[in-house]
């Protein structure tokens, strides 16, 4: 038995999806374990391109089952358009399953996330509008909904009525907006409930299952370590847990059962919303990383801000998930930049720190303390084996290496499933 995890080694975006693609090809099984659709995975494979938002995305491979675990929040509207769109390009997603406990994103959620985000002004976190953060807060406080009160619409009725009160004293009363009403949520899920109900099932029982006989499991991350509710830069965060021990608590799992964990990071780092971002360059080289890389949100559509790799990151991120490798991606898209930088530590007050100092107002007003490499022009993205890479390719990435300590085991040269070197 084996049991791996894909985990996002920065904020977000590093290529998760397109690894997990990769990876899933040897697995039996493909599980999501936090966030919701605020998430957007992209798989490239023969020349379609696949956003995948809450089903993993292992659901190309006609004999990989996938799985929405318990920790996952789901949009049941948001899953049904995934299903129907895979459906539409050929792609058989009978094999996914949705756990039993997993929460549910009602449409007040969303409502009190982008006007919680109004209310903030500048100080406004970023998120995706997509009621992240107001679900989880439900689940925390105990009055959330969950996949299984579909199964019985009693009780879905019952627990409706009762939240849906509070919550349109909110919506109408501290922020001045018209109240939702009950029957069109109830006959909207109610709709919801008859589509999903044949995919409902146990979930966590299954994946132990699957361990015990043998089985390969890979627990697929969304959002990354730097987004964690604890462990990233509060409260400029995603309201789950993302990192590795996420995944137990997500997929119900216990620790013993995760053998491996591969960490995803970009050749440079990106971030969408507010927040510290030590290396991030406003100038002409996060622009031209922007517009070369596709930097713009696969969620949202909104431009990613854009800079330099940062070890400090990949460190704390390999600590905190025990990253045993990492997956470089993107590494195309610094081709042709003839000085790049490599962030060796955070200057702040007169000390400069190798490591995410503790207080976060360091990490906000620190400098960040680059080395420069030479870049290297040559098209990479047709190159499969690590040897034909640029003398130079091979210094930065070998550089990242000795920074961190550990291997880089894939190396991607571009989007598409096949470009990828495996080391
Ligand atoms: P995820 O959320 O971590 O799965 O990442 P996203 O899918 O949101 O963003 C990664 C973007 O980069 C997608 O558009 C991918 O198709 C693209 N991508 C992934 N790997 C590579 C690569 O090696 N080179 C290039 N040029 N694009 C890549
Ligand atoms: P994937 O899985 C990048 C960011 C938002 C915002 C913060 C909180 O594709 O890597 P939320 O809507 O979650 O409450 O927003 O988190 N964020 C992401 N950034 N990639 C993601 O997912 C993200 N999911 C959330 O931009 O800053
Ligand atoms: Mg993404």
């Amino acid at each position: 038995m084996s049991g791996t995890v894909i985990i996002g080694a920065q904020w977000g975006d590093e290529g998760k999806g397109r690894i997990t693609d990769l990876v899933a090809k040897n697995m039996d099984m493909v599980v999501r374990f936090q966030g919701g659709d605020n998430a957007g995975h992209t798989v490239v494979y023969k020349e379609q391109e696949f956003k995948l938002h809450l089903i993993p995305s292992g659901i190309l491979y006609p004999d990989v089952t996938c799985i929405i675990g318990n920790g996952v929040v789901i949009n049941p509207e948001v899953l049904i358009r995934e299903l129907e769109d895979l459906k539409k390009r050929g792609i058989d997603a009978s094999r996914l399953r949705i756990s039993y406990n997993a929460h549910l994103i009602m449409p007040y959620h969303i409502i009190l996330d982008k006007a919680y985000e109004q209310v903030l002004g500048k100080s406004k976190i970023g998120t995706t509008h997509k009621g992240i953060g107001p679900a989880y807060s439900d689940k925390t406080s105990r009055s959330g909904i969950r996949v299984q009160d579909l199964l019985d619409l009693k009780i879905f009725s019952t627990k409706l009525e009762e939240t849906l009160k509070l919550k349109n004293d909110m919506i109408e009363n501290v922020y001045g907006l018209e109240p939702l009403r009950f029957k069109k949520i109830y006959e909207d899920y109610k709709g919801y409930a008859e589509y999903i109900n044949k995919y409902i099932d146990d979930t966590s029982i299954m994946i132990n299952k699957a361990l015990d006989s043998g089985k390969d499991v890979l627990f697929e991350g969304a959002q990354g370590t730097f987004l964690d509710i604890d462990h990233g830069t509060y409260p400029f965060v995603t309201s789950s847990s993302t990192i590795a021990g996420g995944a137990c608590i997500g997929a119900g799992v216990g620790p013993k059962r995760i053998n491996k964990v591969l960490g995803v990071a970009k050749a440079y780092t990106t971030r969408v919303g507010s927040g510290p971002f030590p290396t991030e360059d406003t100038g002409k080289a996060g622009d031209y990383i922007r517009e070369k890389g596709h930097e713009y949100g696969t969620t949202t559509g909104r431009p990613r801000r854009c800079g330099w790799i940062d070890p400090l990151v990949l460190n704390y991120s390999i600590m905190i998930n025990s990253i045993d490798s990492l997956a470089l991606t993107k590494i195309d898209v610094l081709t042709g930049i003839e000085k790049l930088k490599v962030c060796t530590g955070y200057r702040y007050e007169g000390k400069v720190y190798d490591y995410i100092p503790p207080h976060q107002t360091a990490m906000h007003k620190s400098e960040p303390v680059f080395e420069e490499m030479d870049g290297w022009d040559e098209d990479i993205s047709g190159i499969r084996e690590y040897k034909a890479l640029p003398a130079n390719t091979r210094s930065y990435i070998e550089r990242i290496e000795s920074l961190t300590g550990v291997p880089i085991e894939m190396i991607s040269v571009g989007p598409e499933r096949s470009q990828m070197i495996l080391r």
